[in-house]
């Protein structure tokens, strides 16, 4: 459930532009904020608020990566396989968080530690292979360079 808090936010947010359209990405971030993901409560929550059709609502939250549509891990990591990153050495990468650490697109380790989400460009192309780790960039990744910056994350 939305907190009064969160409300409030989306109500203020809402004020701040002459198309409460305009509203939608801000309103969509605040939900994801309160929950941690999107599901059908900030949908409706959001719809009613801002007063669009909660088709609309969900059809702009399911199409931007950053939102997530599901519970995930305390940290994101969203890994990029696209060609400049694939041919700098993703695949290996990959590969090496499925050996070490058990992921696959999608999953979540069992201490909810982190989730993985393979995704084309990040738009980091030059410094491949290229993640985000919630919204931190690292590039020119190798398997040593990985397990330190996941030491940073508990
Ligand atoms: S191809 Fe990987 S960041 Fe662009």
């Amino acid at each position: 459930m939305f907190s009064e808090t969160a409300i409030k936010e989306l109500e203020e947010t809402k004020t701040r532009y002459p198309d409460s359209k305009a509203a939608l990405l801000p309103a969509l971030y605040i939900a994801q904020k309160e929950f941690g993901w999107l599901g059908t409560e900030a949908y409706e929550v959001i719809s009613t608020t801002l007063g669009i059709p909660k088709a609309t609502v969900r059809g702009v939250g399911t199409f931007y990566s950053m939102f997530k549509h599901k519970p995930m891990g305390r940290n994101l990591i969203r890994i990029c396989t696209n060609v400049s990153c694939m041919l700098l050495g993703a695949e290996r990468v990959v590969d090496f968080l499925r050996r070490q650490y058990g992921f696959e697109n999608g999953s979540t380790t069992p201490d909810n530690r982190f989730s993985l989400v393979i995704m084309e460009c990040i738009g980091a192309c030059a410094m491949g292979p290229a993640m985000l780790v919630n919204d931190d960039l690292y590039g020119n990744l190798t398997e040593k360079t990985i397990e330190e910056i996941f030491s940073q994350y508990r």
